[in-house]
């Protein structure tokens, strides 16, 4: 992805589902390993549930910085906490 770009990924079912229980609602490995490398190198922005979905031998997600959003300041395994300013 080129340098100040931003892009939205998502995976969805024919009716449009994303995801199940917090978690995906497949397993599909090669689809696990494109969203890996269309986001190596990039900064993923997610939220504090689909962060809380990752299975914690997976997160944070490797050679990406991962950011989360939430409204709270005790997200569970974020180590450096920043308060994003009101725009
Ligand atoms: N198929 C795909 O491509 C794909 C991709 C991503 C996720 N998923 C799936 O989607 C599901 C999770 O999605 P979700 O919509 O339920 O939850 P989510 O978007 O991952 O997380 C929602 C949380 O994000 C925080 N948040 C959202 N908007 C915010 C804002 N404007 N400012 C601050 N915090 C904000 C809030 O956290 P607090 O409650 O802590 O304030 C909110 O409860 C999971 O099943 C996951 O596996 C699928």
């Amino acid at each position: 992805m080129a340098t100040g770009s931003m892009a939205m990924i998502v995976a969805a079912t024919s009716q449009n589902g994303i995801g199940c229980k917090g978690g995906l609602p497949w397993r599909l490995p090669r689809e696990m390993r494109y969203f890996a490398d269309a986001t190596a190198g990039s900064a993923v922005v997610m939220g504090r549930k689909t962060w809380e979905g990752i299975p914690l031998k997976f997160r944070p997600l490797k050679g990406r910085v991962n950011v989360v959003v939430s409204r709270s300041s005790t997200v569970d395994g974020v180590c450096d906490r920043r308060r994003a300013r009101p725009v």
